[in-house]
């Protein structure tokens, strides 16, 4: 790592603004929180200064609440949550600038923590605002981001707060991310495997393409696949495709040929007449899906042929369900590949929500190598991108 470390600074006695992306998912009501895995992720940064005899200034943003205060993103719920991972008390702000708050940290004394309201409730976090940005810093006296889950944004809390305090060091949680997904572009094991799945071709057409410039084989699943063989002019039948990047899809498919890049597709789906939950489900090979069925899933035959790229991986990289695998029926193709992901002996990434659950719900999680809390800021690490909340930190 060219950062600076939370391990390098002097923390005694000082108060730290420690970014975190403690952006979880909550119940309906706003109240419950539904995973904390992200909240757990960034625990040994806020003990390490804890311990060091900091005090912090915890901030982060939780969901897109479009620069306005809304009860149901509070981060309330996080500082509940903290309180009682932490057994200590973290006190919780109204707001994340102004008088009263300047105030509550300034007031901070050595092992106490104070988290911040939502920054996002400010138009101005997202803006990159540099008022905002100097705000946001006058709490504190030095800059830790832990936000990796964030790094891909450059906003007031994780790129413009940067230039009014020093320095600014990166968390336990940040510097590990940067550590394992940095095997995946810095000369990685090989063969290198990418599994991506998902809805959409659109969300990940940049990752697949820059992907390209390091992966040897590419498994492509879930409802992005029928783009592909769409565009293939392939049959789907009502399986969910983006007529609008057929042309994209083939692009790719030509771009990975040229460049002796294996990407396979579905050879066989689970199809079906609806995708709810008393659905009834089908075997058909691929090609043969008829009129009015859709695929839902990839077929056995595919799970095997997956699963024999996968055996033969020394880098793996997974982001993106094979199927709707909330739906028992059609859930066998992304357990599948969770499973031999988990047997390989592969150095193995996965990131993004669905395929992180998935390898919970296979129960082996402990058999991943790395399971990443970035969604959006994995893509784009994986993809060689620079992250403005990573660049912008103090080099070692
Ligand atoms: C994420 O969940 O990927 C991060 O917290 C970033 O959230 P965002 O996509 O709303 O910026």
């Amino acid at each position: 790592m060219q950062k600076l470390s939370i391990r390098d600074v002097e923390l005694k006695g000082r108060r730290v603004f420690l970014r975190a992306d403690f952006n979880v998912p909550l119940d309906a009501s706003g109240r419950q929180i539904a995973d904390d895995t992200r909240i757990q992720a960034t625990l040994p940064s806020i003990r390490h200064a804890i311990e060091q005899g900091a005090s912090l200034v915890l901030a982060s943003h939780l969901g897109r609440p479009k620069g306005q205060p809304n009860p149901k993103m509070s981060l309330g719920p996080v500082a509940t949550r903290l309180t009682e991972l932490l057994g200590r008390p973290v006190a919780f702000a109204k707001d994340c600038v102004g008088a009263e708050v300047a105030q509550q940290a300034a007031t901070l004394a050595p092992g106490q923590a104070l988290l911040l309201e939502n920054l996002r409730f400010h138009p101005e976090e997202e803006k990159n605002d540099p008022e905002f940005s100097r705000q946001l810093a006058s709490l504190a006296q030095l800059y830790v981001n832990d936000a990796f889950g964030a790094a891909h944004r450059a906003h007031a809390s994780t790129e413009g707060i940067t230039h009014f305090l020093s320095p600014c060091a990166a968390g336990l949680l940040m510097e590990k991310e940067i550590e394992y997904l940095g095997k995946a572009v810095e000369n990685p094991p090989r063969p290198y495997l990418a599994i991506v799945g998902g809805a959409k071709v659109s969300d990940k057409i940049e990752f697949l393409q820059n992907l390209m410039r390091f992966a040897d084989t590419v498994l492509i699943g879930g409802a992005m696949a029928y783009t592909f063989l769409k565009s293939q002019g392939i049959e789907v039948g009502r399986s969910k495709f983006e007529a609008d990047k057929l042309d994209l899809a083939r692009d790719l498919l030509k771009f990975a040929e040229r460049r002796t890049i294996t990407l396979r597709l579905p050879k066989d789906n689970v199809v079906t007449e609806s995708l709810s939950a008393d659905a009834t489900a089908q075997i058909v090979p691929t090609g043969a899906i008829p009129a009015n069925l859709l695929g839902a899933d990839i077929g056995p035959e595919t799970r095997k042929d997956y699963a024999a790229e996968i055996a033969k991986a020394k880098m793996i990289v997974w982001n993106g369900p094979m199927g709707v695998f909330e739906i028992p029926q059609f859930a066998e193709g992304t357990l599948a590949v969770a499973r031999a992901v988990a047997a390989s002996s592969a150095t193995s990434i996965v990131g993004g929500g669905d395929s992180v659950a998935a390898v919970h719900k296979a129960g082996v999680a402990d058999k991943i190598t790395h399971i990443s809390t970035g969604g959006g800021a994995s893509l784009e690490f994986l993809s060689g991108m620079k992250l403005p909340g990573v660049e912008a930190l103090t080099d070692k």
